[in-house]
């Protein structure tokens, strides 16, 4: 098959500091290796001749705190690969626990960037389920297939915090892990590849989710730049580096021992200093590097790091291990490859002795600079040493064996040359990022073929009846109710046609949508959503949107779905004319059905793309994954050309709350019902005192909506 030339891949990956140079990894806790793959990915995917370009979205930052590199709103990479930064919440910088409530607002904003440069995207990456939230939403929205890649995983993270004795309380108030763990279902329930660097990852992390479809992985490990890192000829005192260690070392040339990682307890680093301490010929033989992070000060780090390098500092104090131990405060990233350089040419090893290890990418880059590697017996080393045969895999909770295994490697010189040689090649040969742009490419042909390309974005046409602004409101319980304050709000609505258009998105069909407006006496509407979102029509002919039809349809098999929701209890299909194209709709009697988590639970276990929606504890509703009322409106209004901040969405129940929660303005009206009350956690939802379409002439007046609009400052959430 021949390369689909020209290709326009979107990377996205939302939290951390990314910047092209310098890269301060292990600042914090969102600034490591995933940063650094991001950018060498798209760098690489650049070079490749069927690849024209390669954005790659992140967060905009403001910040006295960090670089203004992070606030500029460009930056190029590579030649076809640039960082894009777009401003969404606080323009502080955050931790990205709490950047989930102003991801609509990103994905708005990179929509409108693809409409300002006219190109849509034919790839969207995301990476990490943030960005998985992200990319999901706009490839749903689009119809571009998308690639994730989950770096590390809630369900595996929630299971590790809760063996550790954490209540589900804290683990979900402290990390937002049920969030977290959403956005990763709905992102392998939307990708057509997900990205692994190890096999282990896929049969253990991605088995525990509902989605895990095994046919859509593909192991392909990370690369190495090996333009940076490579071994190197340059006597060891002329190294920069070679002077801050001659601080700490009364001999810098003996063999070095070097381990490098964030400052984080499960990097397990006090176990290498007991194994080194413990032994005397170790300690006189070779010296101990520990390169943990930066610090200042001590008091300012976090508590975790500060509690790591506390406790380093009192190890190398009880074993007196001055003299014999660097443990330098500073280095910067282009120090990094020296270090590697140097515990080769001492004829040192590398140690990565943390307690899981999925990864490994510091093994691979200490490899391509010739240093033979002792590693934990996990995932990451274990693919890493099968292919390269170049170092020894250890228990990391025995000191013991991890002194024997520094120790073999010390003693016996021609094993570490050997060692030394094949990690050289090996690295060469699996782990160049050259070698993996190219597989990447491959194998995203391979699923390209199989997911629809169709992208139906129109750019061209009319403006929804020339509107700058739009009103769109749920019918039951939201607009209807109080004859009153619904005629108060069609005719400012009237008044102001000029400006502002009027819709509904309801759950009604389309038929008994109009027969119910007639019966209240509403003029009709220029926009129609109906079905809970699963058509639109428009104005006064009611002409039905066809491009979206063909666009939610995607893995819809509505009658499975019906035959499979048979026979639970508590569930009955609601009348034939409720049910839709696409559509299915039940009654629901919560005391005796399954709840509606447990419902979706077993529609991903079996493998239906579909949205459970449930309303006023009564309505069950399942959708196509692509649709709802929110998409429906995201949808039309980037159709239309109407900027969601101009749009305002009124309503009262479950099937409401992807309009109201998504970058727009919205109202929940007073007499709402229980299922939004999470949404009060949203900026941009105002919840009225006033019911019906008087709760909606609240809202409007609170946004100064026929006015200036005053979009709240997310920041004060
Ligand atoms: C409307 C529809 C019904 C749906 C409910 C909740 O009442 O007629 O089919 O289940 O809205 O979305
Ligand atoms: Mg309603």
């Amino acid at each position: 098959m021949s390369d689909i030339p020209n290709l326009y891949i979107a990377m996205i990956s939302v939290h951390g500091l990314i910047r092209s140079e310098n890269i301060e990894l292990g600042r914090d806790a969102d600034t490591g290796g995933q940063i650094k793959y991001v950018i060498e990915l798209a760098k690489f995917l650049a070079e490749h001749h069927t690849v024209d370009r390669v954005d790659l979205f992140t967060r905009q930052i403001v910040d006295k705190k960090v670089s203004t590199d992070y606030a500029q709103s460009e930056e190029s990479i590579a030649p076809g690969a640039s960082i894009i930064r777009k401003p969404f919440g606080p323009k502080r910088y955050l931790r990205k626990e709490v950047l989930w409530p102003y991801l609509d607002h990103f994905a708005n904003e990179i929509l409108k960037h693809f409409r300002a440069i006219r190109r849509m995207p034919d790839i969207l990456h995301a990476h990490y389920a943030d960005a998985g939230y992200v990319g999901s939403k706009l490839a749903q929205l689009l119809g571009i297939p998308l690639i994730f890649t989950g770096h590390s995983l809630g369900r595996v993270k929630r299971k590790r915090l809760l063996e550790q004795g954490m209540t589900e309380e804290a683990v979900a108030a402290r990390y937002n892990i049920y969030e977290r763990i959403e956005a990763e279902e709905t992102a392998l329930a939307t990708a057509s590849m997900v990205v692994t660097s190890t096999h282990q990852e896929v049969e253990e992390q991605y088995q525990l989710y509902e989605q895990y479809q095994p046919e859509t992985m593909e192991v392909i490990p990370p690369g190495t730049d090996l333009s940076r890192f490579n071994p190197s000829r340059i006597p060891l005192p002329r190294y920069p580096y070679y002077s801050s260690l001659k601080r700490f070392l009364n001999d810098p040339n003996k063999p070095m021992i070097l381990a490098i990682s964030r400052a984080d307890e499960r990097k397990n680093i006090a176990a290498l200093i007991h194994a080194y301490a413990e032994r005397k010929t170790l300690r006189e033989r070779a010296n101990l590097v520990i390169v943990a992070g930066n610090r200042d000060d001590l008091m300012q780090l976090n508590s975790g790091a500060r509690e790591v390098i506390r406790n380093i500092l009192y190890l190398i104090d009880k074993y007196d291990l001055y003299g014999s131990i660097a443990f330098p405060k500073h280095h910067a990233a282009d120090d990094v490859p020296n270090m590697y350089r140097m515990c080769a040419k001492t004829q040192g090893v590398f140690v990565n002795p943390a307690l899981t290890e999925p990864f490994g990418l510091t093994l691979i880059e200490a490899a391509a600079c010739g240093a033979p590697i002792v590693a934990t017996n996990d995932g990451g080393p274990r693919d890493i040493i099968s292919n390269c045969r170049n170092g020894i895999l250890i228990d990391p909770l025995n000191t013991g064996e991890i002194t024997e295994a520094i120790e073999t490697l010390l003693l016996h010189r021609d094993q570490w040359r050997q060692f030394s040689q094949n990690g050289l090649k090996g690295v060469r040969r699996y782990y160049s990022w050259m070698n993996h742009a190219k597989t990447y490419l491959q194998r995203i042909k391979r699923h390209m073929k199989t997911s629809r390309r169709k992208s139906f974005y129109i750019s061209s046409g009319k403006r929804l009846l020339k509107a700058d602004r739009l009103v769109i409101t749920d019918i039951d319980n939201t607009l209807l109710g109080d004859m009153e304050s619904l005629h108060e709000l069609m005719d400012l609505i009237h008044n102001r046609s000029n400006i502002v258009g009027f819709g509904i998105a309801t759950g009604r069909h389309i038929e008994s949508a109009v027969n119910v407006l007639q019966e209240w006496d509403v003029p009709r509407p220029d926009l129609l959503i109906t079905s809970v979102g699963s058509e639109i029509h428009y104005g006064d002919d009611l002409k039905q949107d066809m491009d979206w039809d063909r666009h939610i349809d995607y893995k819809w098999e509505p009658e499975s779905l019906r035959e499979f929701m048979a026979s639970f209890p508590g569930i009955e299909l609601q009348p034939e004319e409720n049910q839709r194209k696409h559509k299915v709709s039940y009654y629901i009697d919560p005391s005796i059905a399954p709840s509606r988590r447990e419902i979706v639970r077993l529609m991903r276990e079996n493998r239906f793309h579909v949205k459970v929606i449930q309303s006023h504890q009564q309505y069950l509703d399942f959708l196509p994954l692509r649709a709802s009322k929110g998409l429906a409106i995201w949808y039309m209004a980037s159709k239309w050309g109407i900027p969601m901040e101009h749009i305002l969405t009124a309503g009262d129940s479950g099937n409401d709350e992807e309009m109201l929660k998504g970058y727009n303005l919205s109202v929940v009206v007073g007499n709402y019902s229980a299922e939004l009350e999470p949404l009060r956690k949203n900026p941009t939802v105002y919840f009225a005192k006033a019911s019906y379409a008087g709760g909606i002439l609240e809202g409007m007046n609170y946004f100064d909506f026929m006015g200036e609009i005053k979009m709240p400052e997310e920041g004060n959430a």
